[in-house]
């Protein structure tokens, strides 16, 4: 067990991993966009901690990464991110594609930058960003959903490129999708729970290490192709 941040903690397969952490007995900072509406997060049971994070403020950055101060973390899991409209040739909103982009790949550099200090002073630190299969280049057979595609593709590359920068550092870092999962954005079809999607991430997590750091997995840890 150690400390791990969420971020996006508030709903979703974000609420999934800070309740099955916090139940593992691991110190858990949930970040949400608004504490004082994210109810579920803070009725979460264990030493779980609320903080505001939209991950697209520097501001908000800077400030939990000097409220946490010498804190080691084990575990950082770059979670938030949007679905953006569905888009397709012709019908491109550009205006949400940049928020798209801002949240869903330049906010993991942003958190990976704000608390690469706190990962290195962990044992075996791990940095795990929530990516889709939907970026998957080989996989896209289908087009549609330009906005979510392109942003997880590049959240993909950004993943390797840390991988190689932090592999100094001693932080293992990988991108995983979670599978179709029953969320706000995964939609009521979806077949997967989060707590399922969650354990089995976790135990693909806990099984990660130095010469897997780069890659894309799903949550079972089956690699998928770029
Ligand atoms: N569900 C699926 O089937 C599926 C499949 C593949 C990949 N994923 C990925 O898994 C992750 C979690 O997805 P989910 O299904 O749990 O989504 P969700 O139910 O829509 O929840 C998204 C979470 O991200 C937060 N968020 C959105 N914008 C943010 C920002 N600017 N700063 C901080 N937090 C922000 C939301 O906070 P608020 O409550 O404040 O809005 C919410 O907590 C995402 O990265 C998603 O792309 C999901």
């Amino acid at each position: 067990m150690g400390t791990a941040l969420i971020t996006g903690a508030s709903r979703g397969i974000g609420l999934a991993f800070a309740r099955r952490l916090a139940a593992d007995g691991w110190r858990v900072h949930g970040c949400c966009r608004m504490p004082e509406k994210a109810r579920a997060l803070k009725d979460v049971e264990g030493d779980v901690e609320c903080h505001r994070l939209d991950v697209t403020n520097g501001l908000h950055l800077r400030a939990l990464g000097r409220e946490l101060a010498d804190e080691p973390l084990d575990l950082l899991i770059n979670n938030a991110g949007i679905f953006g409209p569905r888009g397709g040739f012709g019908r491109i909103a550009y205006e949400d594609w940049l928020q798209v982009f801002d949240v869903n790949t330049l906010g993991p550099m942003r958190v990976a930058e704000a608390f690469v200090r706190h990962l290195e002073r962990a044992e075996s630190p791990k940095l795990i960003n929530l990516s889709s299969r939907l970026g998957s280049i080989a996989e896209n057979d289908s087009s549609g959903w330009h906005l979510y595609r392109s942003s997880k593709a590049a959240l993909n590359m950004v993943t390797k490129c840390m991988a190689i920068d932090l592999a100094p550092r001693g932080v293992v870092v990988a991108a995983l999708h979670p599978g179709w999962v029953r969320t706000d954005m995964g939609g009521r079809s979806a077949p997967v729970v989060p707590d399922d999607s969650v354990d089995a991430m976790l135990a693909t997590i806990d099984r990660l290490g130095t010469d897997d750091s780069g890659g894309f997995y799903a949550s079972d840890g089956e690699p998928i192709p770029w």
